[in-house]
Protein backbone atom coordinates (compact mmCIF):
# COMPACT_ATOMS: atom_id res chain seq x y z
CA UNK A 1 0.00 0.00 0.00
CA UNK A 2 2.24 2.44 0.94
CA UNK A 3 4.46 2.10 -2.64
CA UNK A 4 1.20 2.61 -4.13
CA UNK A 5 1.14 6.01 -2.12
CA UNK A 6 4.04 7.30 -3.43
CA UNK A 7 1.22 8.21 -6.00
CA UNK A 8 1.21 11.40 -8.81
CA UNK A 9 4.97 12.17 -7.66
CA UNK A 10 6.62 8.92 -8.57
CA UNK A 11 4.56 8.53 -11.72
CA UNK A 12 5.40 12.03 -12.64
CA UNK A 13 8.90 11.96 -11.70
CA UNK A 14 9.03 8.53 -13.99
CA UNK A 15 7.22 10.83 -16.87
CA UNK A 16 9.81 13.64 -16.52
CA UNK A 17 13.01 10.72 -16.45
CA UNK A 18 11.38 9.10 -19.64
CA UNK A 19 9.65 11.49 -21.84
CA UNK A 20 9.99 10.77 -25.24
CA UNK A 21 10.53 7.05 -23.82
CA UNK A 22 8.16 4.35 -23.37
CA UNK A 23 6.44 5.96 -20.17
CA UNK A 24 3.55 8.05 -20.91
CA UNK A 25 0.98 9.66 -19.89
CA UNK A 26 -1.62 10.79 -21.45
CA UNK A 27 -1.03 14.62 -22.40
CA UNK A 28 -3.36 16.88 -20.69
CA UNK A 29 -2.93 19.38 -23.36
CA UNK A 30 -4.70 17.12 -25.79
CA UNK A 31 -7.58 15.43 -23.94
CA UNK A 32 -9.23 16.66 -22.28
CA UNK A 33 -8.99 20.49 -23.89
CA UNK A 34 -5.77 22.58 -23.74
CA UNK A 35 -5.33 24.55 -20.87
CA UNK A 36 -3.32 27.74 -21.73
CA UNK A 37 -1.93 28.89 -18.04
CA UNK A 38 0.10 31.87 -17.83
CA UNK A 39 3.55 32.26 -19.75
CA UNK A 40 6.55 32.11 -18.02
CA UNK A 41 7.36 34.51 -15.35
CA UNK A 42 3.80 34.51 -14.29
CA UNK A 43 4.27 32.76 -10.90
CA UNK A 44 1.23 34.35 -8.97
CA UNK A 45 -2.10 33.30 -9.91
CA UNK A 46 -4.27 36.31 -11.55
CA UNK A 47 -7.66 36.84 -9.69
CA UNK A 48 -10.25 36.62 -12.26
CA UNK A 49 -11.57 40.61 -11.17
CA UNK A 50 -8.81 41.84 -8.97
CA UNK A 51 -5.09 43.61 -9.67
CA UNK A 52 -2.05 41.12 -9.43
CA UNK A 53 -0.08 41.60 -6.73
CA UNK A 54 3.69 41.01 -7.12
CA UNK A 55 5.04 38.02 -6.32
CA UNK A 56 6.08 39.15 -3.33
CA UNK A 57 4.78 42.38 -2.45
CA UNK A 58 1.61 44.33 -2.79
CA UNK A 59 -0.22 45.21 -5.86
CA UNK A 60 0.41 47.78 -7.74
CA UNK A 61 -2.97 49.52 -7.45
CA UNK A 62 -5.44 49.49 -4.67
CA UNK A 63 -7.51 46.02 -4.88
CA UNK A 64 -11.16 46.59 -5.81
CA UNK A 65 -13.59 46.76 -3.15
CA UNK A 66 -14.46 43.54 -1.31
CA UNK A 67 -17.16 42.95 1.39
CA UNK A 68 -15.72 43.68 4.60
CA UNK A 69 -14.41 40.36 6.20
CA UNK A 70 -17.04 39.07 8.69
CA UNK A 71 -14.31 37.96 10.80
CA UNK A 72 -10.95 39.20 12.74
CA UNK A 73 -7.87 38.50 9.90
CA UNK A 74 -5.36 35.80 11.73
CA UNK A 75 -2.10 37.05 12.91
CA UNK A 76 0.56 36.42 10.60
CA UNK A 77 4.98 36.44 10.49
CA UNK A 78 4.84 37.50 6.98
CA UNK A 79 2.65 40.76 5.70
CA UNK A 80 0.39 38.66 3.61
CA UNK A 81 -2.14 41.75 3.16
CA UNK A 82 -2.02 41.65 -0.46
CA UNK A 83 -3.52 37.83 0.08
CA UNK A 84 -6.58 38.41 2.15
CA UNK A 85 -8.51 38.77 -1.09
CA UNK A 86 -7.53 35.48 -2.23
CA UNK A 87 -8.01 33.63 1.64
CA UNK A 88 -11.01 35.28 2.57
CA UNK A 89 -12.45 35.55 -0.48
CA UNK A 90 -15.51 37.88 -0.91
CA UNK A 91 -17.66 35.05 -2.65
CA UNK A 92 -17.67 33.08 0.47
CA UNK A 93 -19.25 30.15 -0.51
CA UNK A 94 -17.74 29.57 -3.73
CA UNK A 95 -15.28 27.62 -2.99
CA UNK A 96 -17.50 24.36 -1.92
CA UNK A 97 -17.87 22.40 -4.94
CA UNK A 98 -18.11 18.65 -3.28
CA UNK A 99 -16.50 16.00 -5.63
CA UNK A 100 -16.24 12.51 -4.75
CA UNK A 101 -17.33 9.07 -5.70
CA UNK A 102 -20.90 9.70 -5.59
CA UNK A 103 -20.78 13.67 -7.00
CA UNK A 104 -18.98 13.15 -10.01
CA UNK A 105 -17.03 16.04 -12.25
CA UNK A 106 -17.76 16.25 -15.97
CA UNK A 107 -15.02 14.19 -17.84
CA UNK A 108 -14.19 17.21 -20.10
CA UNK A 109 -14.38 19.81 -17.02
CA UNK A 110 -11.51 21.82 -17.25
CA UNK A 111 -11.10 25.10 -14.78
CA UNK A 112 -11.26 28.12 -16.67
CA UNK A 113 -8.43 29.93 -14.36
CA UNK A 114 -5.54 27.17 -13.93
CA UNK A 115 -2.47 29.50 -12.78
CA UNK A 116 0.99 27.82 -12.44
CA UNK A 117 1.89 28.04 -8.48
CA UNK A 118 4.89 29.68 -7.62
CA UNK A 119 7.78 27.16 -8.99
CA UNK A 120 9.67 27.56 -5.67
CA UNK A 121 6.44 26.38 -4.19
CA UNK A 122 6.26 23.50 -6.80
CA UNK A 123 7.85 20.23 -7.35
CA UNK A 124 8.33 19.82 -10.72
CA UNK A 125 8.53 22.73 -13.60
CA UNK A 126 7.28 22.74 -17.16
CA UNK A 127 4.08 21.56 -17.96
CA UNK A 128 4.22 19.55 -14.80
CA UNK A 129 4.14 22.71 -12.43
CA UNK A 130 1.47 22.22 -10.04
CA UNK A 131 -2.15 24.24 -11.10
CA UNK A 132 -4.85 25.49 -9.33
CA UNK A 133 -7.91 27.84 -9.80
CA UNK A 134 -6.30 31.48 -9.38
CA UNK A 135 -8.15 32.11 -6.09
CA UNK A 136 -7.02 28.60 -4.27
CA UNK A 137 -3.65 29.68 -5.58
CA UNK A 138 -3.18 32.75 -4.31
CA UNK A 139 -4.25 31.56 -0.51
CA UNK A 140 -1.67 28.32 -1.20
CA UNK A 141 1.06 31.09 -2.13
CA UNK A 142 -0.13 33.00 1.02
CA UNK A 143 0.06 29.94 2.98
CA UNK A 144 3.69 28.57 1.79
CA UNK A 145 5.14 32.10 2.52
CA UNK A 146 4.02 31.91 6.21
CA UNK A 147 5.07 28.48 6.38
CA UNK A 148 8.65 29.35 5.81
CA UNK A 149 8.26 32.34 7.71
CA UNK A 150 7.56 30.04 10.64
CA UNK A 151 10.94 28.35 9.51
CA UNK A 152 9.18 25.44 7.47
CA UNK A 153 11.11 25.73 3.61
CA UNK A 154 10.44 22.07 2.25
CA UNK A 155 7.40 22.23 1.13
CA UNK A 156 6.06 21.80 -1.33
CA UNK A 157 3.35 20.79 -4.00
CA UNK A 158 3.39 17.74 -6.00
CA UNK A 159 0.58 17.85 -7.90
CA UNK A 160 -2.57 20.16 -7.83
CA UNK A 161 -5.18 20.08 -10.70
CA UNK A 162 -5.16 16.94 -12.59
CA UNK A 163 -6.99 16.71 -15.43
CA UNK A 164 -9.65 13.67 -16.17
CA UNK A 165 -6.87 11.46 -18.79
CA UNK A 166 -4.26 12.05 -15.99
CA UNK A 167 -6.59 10.78 -13.21
CA UNK A 168 -7.87 7.45 -15.60
CA UNK A 169 -4.44 6.96 -16.24
CA UNK A 170 -3.01 6.97 -11.92
CA UNK A 171 -6.16 5.18 -11.31
CA UNK A 172 -5.86 2.45 -14.15
CA UNK A 173 -1.70 2.56 -13.07
CA UNK A 174 -2.70 1.74 -9.63
CA UNK A 175 -4.70 -1.22 -10.46
CA UNK A 176 -1.90 -2.60 -12.71
CA UNK A 177 0.62 -2.89 -9.60
CA UNK A 178 -1.67 -3.81 -7.07
CA UNK A 179 -2.55 -7.20 -9.56
CA UNK A 180 1.26 -7.16 -10.15
CA UNK A 181 2.43 -7.50 -6.21
CA UNK A 182 -0.73 -9.92 -6.01
CA UNK A 183 -1.54 -11.88 -9.07
CA UNK A 184 -4.54 -13.44 -6.63
CA UNK A 185 -6.59 -10.62 -6.96
CA UNK A 186 -8.92 -10.34 -9.44
CA UNK A 187 -9.03 -6.55 -11.27
CA UNK A 188 -12.66 -6.10 -9.33
CA UNK A 189 -10.52 -6.94 -5.74
CA UNK A 190 -7.67 -4.92 -6.87
CA UNK A 191 -9.99 -1.76 -7.99
CA UNK A 192 -11.60 -2.22 -4.55
CA UNK A 193 -8.30 -1.88 -2.84
CA UNK A 194 -7.06 1.29 -5.16
CA UNK A 195 -10.77 3.26 -4.36
CA UNK A 196 -9.48 3.28 -0.79
CA UNK A 197 -6.41 6.11 -1.94
CA UNK A 198 -6.97 7.08 -5.20
CA UNK A 199 -10.04 8.35 -7.04
CA UNK A 200 -11.91 7.00 -9.73
CA UNK A 201 -11.55 9.07 -13.15
CA UNK A 202 -14.36 11.95 -12.78
CA UNK A 203 -14.74 12.00 -9.23
CA UNK A 204 -11.64 13.31 -7.89
CA UNK A 205 -11.32 16.44 -6.80
CA UNK A 206 -8.21 16.86 -8.14
CA UNK A 207 -9.99 17.93 -11.21
CA UNK A 208 -11.57 20.77 -9.70
CA UNK A 209 -8.48 22.83 -9.38
CA UNK A 210 -8.92 23.78 -5.93
CA UNK A 211 -6.66 21.24 -3.54
CA UNK A 212 -3.09 20.13 -3.74
CA UNK A 213 -0.76 17.20 -2.66
CA UNK A 214 1.94 18.79 -0.88
CA UNK A 215 4.82 17.38 1.48
CA UNK A 216 8.88 17.07 2.28
CA UNK A 217 9.62 14.34 1.51
CA UNK A 218 9.51 14.11 -2.21
CA UNK A 219 12.77 12.91 -3.64
CA UNK A 220 13.57 10.71 -0.48
CA UNK A 221 13.58 6.86 -0.96
CA UNK A 222 14.03 6.16 2.61
CA UNK A 223 10.26 7.88 3.35
CA UNK A 224 7.20 7.30 2.46
CA UNK A 225 4.26 10.13 2.12
CA UNK A 226 2.94 8.87 5.47
CA UNK A 227 6.01 9.73 7.06
CA UNK A 228 5.15 13.53 6.22
CA UNK A 229 2.36 13.11 9.54
CA UNK A 230 5.58 12.77 11.87
CA UNK A 231 7.01 16.51 10.65
CA UNK A 232 6.80 19.72 12.59
CA UNK A 233 5.49 21.21 9.35
CA UNK A 234 3.09 18.88 8.65
CA UNK A 235 1.48 19.54 12.39
CA UNK A 236 2.07 23.31 11.51
CA UNK A 237 -0.07 23.05 8.32
CA UNK A 238 -2.76 20.87 9.72
CA UNK A 239 -3.33 23.68 12.47
CA UNK A 240 -3.09 26.57 10.55
CA UNK A 241 -4.31 25.81 7.18
CA UNK A 242 -7.84 27.15 7.49
CA UNK A 243 -6.30 30.64 7.93
CA UNK A 244 -5.24 30.27 4.47
CA UNK A 245 -8.86 28.81 3.61
CA UNK A 246 -7.89 25.13 3.44
CA UNK A 247 -8.69 22.03 5.22
CA UNK A 248 -7.27 18.63 6.01
CA UNK A 249 -9.43 17.07 3.15
CA UNK A 250 -9.42 13.17 4.30
CA UNK A 251 -8.98 13.33 8.13
CA UNK A 252 -7.93 10.25 9.91
CA UNK A 253 -11.67 8.45 11.44
CA UNK A 254 -13.56 10.17 8.57
CA UNK A 255 -12.41 7.28 6.09
CA UNK A 256 -16.03 5.90 5.96
CA UNK A 257 -17.72 9.12 5.09
CA UNK A 258 -14.70 10.28 2.41
CA UNK A 259 -14.07 7.17 0.93
CA UNK A 260 -10.52 7.53 1.39
CA UNK A 261 -8.20 6.84 4.22
CA UNK A 262 -5.91 9.50 6.03
CA UNK A 263 -4.10 11.84 3.58
CA UNK A 264 -1.97 13.93 5.51
CA UNK A 265 -0.28 15.69 2.32
CA UNK A 266 -4.00 16.32 0.30
CA UNK A 267 -5.18 20.04 1.31
CA UNK A 268 -8.56 21.75 0.02
CA UNK A 269 -9.22 25.14 -0.32
CA UNK A 270 -12.54 26.07 0.54
CA UNK A 271 -11.86 30.08 1.76
CA UNK A 272 -11.15 30.81 5.29
CA UNK A 273 -14.68 31.27 6.49
CA UNK A 274 -15.71 27.42 5.81
CA UNK A 275 -12.35 26.31 6.66
CA UNK A 276 -12.19 27.92 10.00
CA UNK A 277 -15.39 26.44 10.91
CA UNK A 278 -14.54 22.70 9.14
CA UNK A 279 -11.08 23.17 11.54
CA UNK A 280 -12.74 24.14 14.55
CA UNK A 281 -15.86 21.51 13.92
CA UNK A 282 -13.54 18.43 13.51
CA UNK A 283 -16.18 17.77 10.60
CA UNK A 284 -15.16 16.65 7.35
CA UNK A 285 -16.26 18.42 4.23
CA UNK A 286 -19.15 15.88 2.98
CA UNK A 287 -20.39 16.29 6.79
CA UNK A 288 -19.94 19.85 6.98
CA UNK A 289 -21.68 20.26 4.00
CA UNK A 290 -24.51 17.74 5.17
CA UNK A 291 -25.16 20.10 7.91
CA UNK A 292 -24.90 23.67 6.11
CA UNK A 293 -27.92 21.94 4.14
CA UNK A 294 -29.85 21.41 7.12
CA UNK A 295 -29.47 25.20 8.72
N1 LIG B 1 -6.08 10.52 -3.62
C1 LIG B 1 -7.32 11.21 -3.87
C2 LIG B 1 -8.45 10.56 -3.16
C3 LIG B 1 -7.61 11.31 -5.35
O1 LIG B 1 -7.16 10.43 -6.08
O2 LIG B 1 -8.30 12.22 -5.74
ZN1 LIG C 1 -4.53 14.57 -3.42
Amino acid sequence: MKACLNTAAALLALLLLFSGCAVHIPADTTDPPVIVPPGPGDTLPVPATDTLPAETGAPETDPPETEPPAEPIPTFKADLSAYEIYMAPADRDGYLLLVNKTHPIAADSVPADLVYVPQEYAVYSGEWRAQMTSVAAGAYTAMMTELCANGYTDVKSTLAYRSYATQSYLYNNYIAEEMAKNPALSKEEARAIVETYSAPPGTSEHQTGLCTDMHNVYNRTDLELEDFEKTDAYLWLRDNCWKFGFILRFPRGKEAITGYQFECWHFRFVGRYHAKRIYESGLCLEEYLEQLDKN
